[in-house]
C-alpha cells in the first residue's frame, strides 16, 4: 500500500519516487514523501535494533563483494519499510528495481522481472504478500537456487527452460505478514521488524523534515505535532505540510505551537493523534456494539471500510495505544477506549481493563448479536 508506487505497471523501474503523472493532490502527496526520504542509514530515525541488524549484514556483504541476502521489512503502514528498501540498495552502492505483488499478476510478469535483474542488483517487491500464487512459487527458486523454469509452448508441449540468474537481494515489504507464507518467509536472511516510533523519535523526524522544507520550526510545535502522529512518520511530515499551510494563510508563516494547535484542531487529528478512521472504528464499537466483542468483518462495514483497511491502518495503532483489544471472539474496547470517547461505559458491561492489548472482555452476549 505504497502511495509512492501504486498498483501501475509490473515494473517501476528504478526512480525512487514512483513515476509523476498528471497533478492529483495524491500525486503532490507522493512528490512531498519522496522529498522527504532518508537516503542513508545514518539518515533514518529510530527503529534501532533493525537499524543495527541492517547496518551489520550489509557492511559485511559489502566487505565480502557478495549480494547480501533477502530481506523482509514487515510492519504497519507508513513506518519506513520503502524508504528501507531504498537505503539498502543506497548502502550497498546498487541499482533499486521496485515493483509489487498486486501489479505481478501472472509468474510470466515475475519471470520477466527477473531475467532482467542485472547482477547485485536490488529488487524491491512491495505487499509481497499480495503476489499471485504462482508468482510466489517461481520466486521460491529465484530466491534460493537463482534460477527461474521459463515455460515455452502450452499443454502436453511445454516445456521448461531453466534460466539462471546473476545474484541479487530481494527486500520485500509486507503490513501483513502473517499473511505470507512459511516457505516464502524461510527465504528471506533476515526479517525486519518495523514498531511505531516513540514520540521523541517522530519529533527527530519533524526537525529534520522542517530543515528540508526550508521552513524552521520550535521546539514546542514540534514536540505538538509529534506527540499526535500516532507513531508513524508518514504522518509526521504530512501533519508538519499541514501545519506549515496554516502558518502561511492563517498566521504570519512561523510553524510555533499556537500554529501548530491551530491546524490540527481544523484537520481533526485529536489530542492523541487519532484520524477520523481511528474514531468512527471506536466510536462504533462503544457506541453502536457497546464495546464488543464484535468481529472485524462487522466493525469494518459499520464504518464503511474494508476490512483490510481498518486492520492494518486503524488497529495496529488502537492495540497499541491499549484503546481496543482483540481477543479470540472478537474486537473489544477497553475502559481508556471510552474514557477518551468521554462516554461512560455501559454498567455491568466486564469491559476489557487496559492491559497493552491482552485484554479479554468478560461481556458475553454482544457477540452473538452481532458478530456475523
Ligand atoms: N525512520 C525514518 N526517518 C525519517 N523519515 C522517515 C522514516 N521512516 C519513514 N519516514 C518518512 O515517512 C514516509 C513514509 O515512509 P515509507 O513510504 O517508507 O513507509 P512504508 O512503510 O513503505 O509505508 P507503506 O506500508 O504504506 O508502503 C517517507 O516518505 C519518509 O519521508
Ligand atoms: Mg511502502
Amino acid at each position: 500500500m505504497d502511495p509512492a508506487l501504486g498498483d501501475a505497471a509490473p515494473f517501476a523501474g528504478d526512480s525512487g519516487a514512483g513515476r509523476l503523472v498528471g497533478t492529483t493532490s495524491d500525486d503532490v502527496e507522493r512528490a512531498a514523501e519522496a522529498a522527504l526520504r532518508p537516503k542513508r542509514l545514518e539518515e533514518f530515525v529510530g527503529q534501532p535494533v533493525v537499524r543495527e541488524q541492517l547496518s551489520l549484514m550489509l557492511r559485511a556483504a559489502v566487505a565480502r563483494g557478495s549480494a547480501p541476502d533477502h530481506v523482509l521489512l514487515s510492519g504497519p503502514p507508513g513506518l519506513g519499510k520503502t524508504t528501507l528498501a531504498m537505503i539498502i540498495a543506497a548502502e550497498i552502492g546498487s541499482n533499486l528495481r521496485i515493483t509489487s505483488g498486486p501489479a505481478i499478476q501472472h509468474a510470466g510478469d515475475l519471470a520477466a522481472v527477473l531475467s532482467s535483474l542485472e547482477e547485485g542488483e536490488v529488487l524491491f517487491i512491495d505487499e509481497i504478500h499480495r503476489l499471485a500464487r504462482p508468482a510466489e512459487e517461481l520466486l521460491y527458486s529465484a530466491m534460493e537456487d537463482f534460477r527461474v523454469d521459463i515455460i515455452v509452448g502450452k499443454g502436453p508441449g511445454a516445456s521448461a527452460i531453466p534460466l539462471a540468474l546473476p545474484p541479487f537481494t530481494v527486500v520485500g515489504a509486507t503490513t501483513r505478514s502473517g499473511l505470507l507464507p512459511a516457505p516464502l518467509r524461510d527465504r528471506f536472511g533476515f526479517t525486519g521488524h518495523m514498531d511505531f516510533y516513540s514520540a521523541e523519535e517522530l519529533e527527530q523526524v519533524i526537525l529534520r523534515s522542517s530543515s528540508l522544507l526550508g521552513t524552521g520550526i520550535g521546539p514546542d510545535a514540534a514536540a505538538e505535532i509529534a506527540g499526535r502522529s500516532r507513531g508513524t512518520p508518514r504522518v509526521a511530515n504530512r501533519l508538519l505540510r499541514r501545519v506549515r499551510d496554516w502558518a502561511q494563510v492563517r498566521g504570519d508563516g512561523t510553524l510555533d505551537l499556537h500554529a501548530a494547535q491551530s491546524a490540527l484542531r481544523v484537520y481533526e487529528v485529536d489530542a492523541i493523534g487519532l484520524d477520523r478512521l481511528d474514531r468512527s472504528v471506536l466510536t462504533a464499537l462503544c457506541r453502536r456494539f457497546g464495546g464488543g466483542p464484535v468481529g472485524l468483518t462487522t466493525l469494518a462495514a459499520t464504518v464503511g471500510e474494508e476490512s483490510d483497511t481498518v486492520e492494518t491502518v486503524a488497529e495496529p495503532y488502537l492495540v497499541r495505544e491499549g484503546l481496543i483489544a482483540r481477543t479470540p471472539r472478537g474486537r473489544v474496547a477497553t475502559l481508556a477506549a471510552w474514557e477518551h470517547l468521554g462516554i461512560a461505559p455501559p454498567q455491568a458491561s466486564g469491559v476489557a481493563a487496559r492491559q497493552g492489548g491482552e485484554t479479554v472482555s468478560t461481556r458475553a452476549t454482544t457477540d452473538t448479536l452481532f458478530d456475523a
